[in-house]
């Protein structure tokens, strides 16, 4: 839990004042439908307990000062509020994009501003803590110059943010779960519409894990990129014979019938992990609804093996992980969560399973990889607000 005190504390010692308002905005898992939100698909993440913090305070001039308990060390970053952006490593760049995505769709963001963040989020983890970084510093920016934002517009100024400023070309999911999460449900959401609905994440005897494998790959921007082209590609070869405008439009059935004008073998299995994931989520909500959770357990297990074999952005790590999952006994579904390439597995257990989930996973993963994997019991919690 991050402490409120320390942040308010700290912010009067960096700044000489108090803050005048406190935003939060969470990480997220994602249970199912992955790589499938700029495939026009649908998701289905909730958000975290974990999160950002950020503390602000409105300023007379132009300035936006920044800081950020996590790396104390930077000291105080000063930016003029028209100014050029900071470098593209800086972290100071996800508030700043904001700020100036907030600008480009007409929110007025006039005064400077002194902002503190500090978050909970395991770094390189995959629960999207740039996300809630981006989405805490929005509603931060709007609460001090009395602008308000429904959460669609709110996720897509945030993703466009990371699109356009921070340079990533992520989908939209991310922003969206950390603005609109809500405690004890899961977030249905349709990324082509953006409409969206709650289900109640009853688990009955069972619940949510998530294994931190700690491993970070230094690939996985540059192979999110490429993941999209070759989807863009793949619906470009498809178009003719099935008319869609987006590869999660297109049913299995449609699928089969039409992948043989796929004839790269590597843009087919991109193209099919898109279709069936998308089928495998529509059926997940549908089992979730059911209270079937061994079916939408088998669900993630199936999802696991088409992003590991067609989609190709699991890793060894996460491999490992999943298979020491699947030989658990009370283990009902696991999969990897996320972008891929590293980062945490989502796993459902039976709950008087846990404690040799725990020790079964824990011990083989390190004799596999050297590493100690990070547990965390967790279950579905709210979305971003102001907290005072
Ligand atoms: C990252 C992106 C999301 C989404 C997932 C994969 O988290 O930020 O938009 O594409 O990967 O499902």
């Amino acid at each position: 839990m991050i402490s409120k005190e320390l942040l308010t504390n700290s912010f009067k010692e960096a700044y000489g004042a108090s803050p005048e308002l406190i935003a939060f905005a969470p990480g997220r898992v994602n249970l199912i439908g992955e790589h499938t939100d700029y495939n026009g698909g649908h998701v289905l993440p909730c958000a975290l307990s974990l999160g950002v913090l950020c503390a602000a305070k409105k300023r007379d001039d132009g300035l936006i000062r920044l800081t950020s308990l996590g790396f104390k060390d930077e000291g105080v970053l000063c930016f003029d509020i028209e100014g050029e952006l900071p470098q593209r490593s800086s972290w100071a760049l996800y508030p700043m994009g904001v700020l100036r995505a907030l600008n480009d769709a007409g929110c007025a963001i006039s005064h400077g501003a002194d902002l503190m963040f500090v978050g909970d989020i395991p770094a390189g983890s995959g629960l999207s803590s740039s996300a809630a970084v981006e989405v805490a510093a929005a509603l931060a920016l709007c609460g001090l110059n009395g602008v308000s934002l429904e959460v669609k517009k709110l996720a897509r100024i945030c993703q466009r943010a990371e699109n356009v400023y921070v340079g990533v070309n992520c989908g939209i999911m991310d922003q969206f779960a950390s603005a609109a999460g809500r405690r004890d449900n899961a977030l249905f959401l349709n990324t082509a519409t953006l409409e969206y609905e709650y289900v109640p994440f009853e688990l009955g005897s069972a619940e949510l894990i998530i294994v931190n494998s700690k491993c970070k790959h230094s690939l996985a921007g540059s192979q999110y990129n490429l993941r999209r082209q070759q989807c863009e590609a793949a619906l470009k070869l498809l178009e003719p014979k099935t008319h869609a405008d987006a590869l999660c439009h297109i049913s299995p059935e449609i699928f089969e019938a039409s992948k043989d004008a796929l004839n790269d073998p590597v843009l087919l299995k991109r193209a099919r992990h898109a279709v069936y994931e998308e089928a495998r989520t529509l059926t997940a909500v549908k089992a979730l609804r059911a209270g079937d959770i061994k079916e939408f357990g088998r669900l993630m297990n199936g999802s696991h093996v088409s992003l590991r074999d067609d989609y190709e952005v699991s890793c060894f790590e996460l491999d490992v992980l999943t298979e020491l999952a699947w030989e658990t006994s009370g283990v009902l579904g696991a999969r990897m969560t996320g972008g891929g390439f590293g980062g945490c597995m989502v796993s459902i257990v039976e709950k008087d399973g846990i404690d040799e989930f725990t020790a079964r996973v824990g011990s083989g993963y390190l004799a596999g990889t050297g590493v100690e994997a990070e547990f965390y019991r967790i279950s579905p919690a709210d979305g971003a607000s102001l907290i005072n």
